[in-house]
């Protein structure tokens, strides 16, 4: 799995312990998803280009560096991947944002799109967020969906992961690289990460 890279930061590894522990609150849950959602967007972009751009600071004009923030693309999968982009909106507030709904079937575990609300794509990179890659449906279908607008470059990031899940994605989309704090056992019977965190949308907003 060369495309899939495991974010080994302390910070990280620490914030995903604390979303597994039932404990965590609902609104403690969705801040610790946007603080790891930010550690995971500074590895995928440490090597994007910086533009000079003309800025007024105290002493006059002068250029400094920036990120073409407008280039990227934020899509959070509904409802779990919401808190991601919160997180990642507050470090890149320039940044566009597009949504999709899917939701996985919890008998046949077939993933099913109910909103695309993605722009065009044409020369942006797009960046999927999504905490959890189970069997890896919800995460082939959006790539699928986010390639027919044509975008320039496609990222993943996400939370937690079943080794079945990302193989599947890393195999059916080599050209996406995905970032990811963790990579746990197995996945059980019924589709369910392990040792995971149960249900992340369940989770972050109470159901
Ligand atoms: C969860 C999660 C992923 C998907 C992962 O969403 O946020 O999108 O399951 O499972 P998969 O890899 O087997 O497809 P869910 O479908 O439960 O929707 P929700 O966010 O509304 O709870
Ligand atoms: N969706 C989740 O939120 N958690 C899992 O373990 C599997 C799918």
């Amino acid at each position: 799995m060369k495309n899939v890279i495991e974010v080994n930061h302390p910070l990280s590894k620490n914030l995903v312990t604390r979303l597994r522990d039932i404990n965590t609150k609902p609104y403690n849950f969705r801040e610790f998803i946007s603080e790891i959602a930010r550690i995971l967007l500074f590895e995928a972009l440490k090597n994007e280009p910086l533009v000079e751009k003309e800025i007024d600071i105290w002493i006059g004009k002068d250029k400094f560096p920036v990120l073409q923030e407008e280039k990227y693309v934020f899509i959070p999968i509904l409802r779990a991947g919401l808190p991601m982009l919160d997180g990642i909106l507050k470090v890149m507030p320039e940044a566009v944002s597009g949504f999709l709904a899917i939701k996985r079937n919890e008998e046949t575990l077939e993933s099913v799109l109910y909103y695309d609300r993605v722009p065009q794509l044409d020369g942006k990179t797009a960046i999927i967020l999504d905490p959890m890659v189970a069997t890896g449906g919800s995460l082939d279908y959006a790539i699928k969906v986010v390639k027919e607008k044509n975008p320039e470059k496609i990222i993943s990031l996400n939370i937690i992961g079943a080794p079945e899940g990302l193989r599947r994605v890393s195999q059916n989309h080599p050209d996406v690289t995905i970032y990811i704090a963790q990579i746990d056992e197995k996945l059980n019977d019924k589709g369910y990460i392990i040792p995971g965190l149960g249900d992340a949308g369940d989770r972050a907003y109470n159901t």
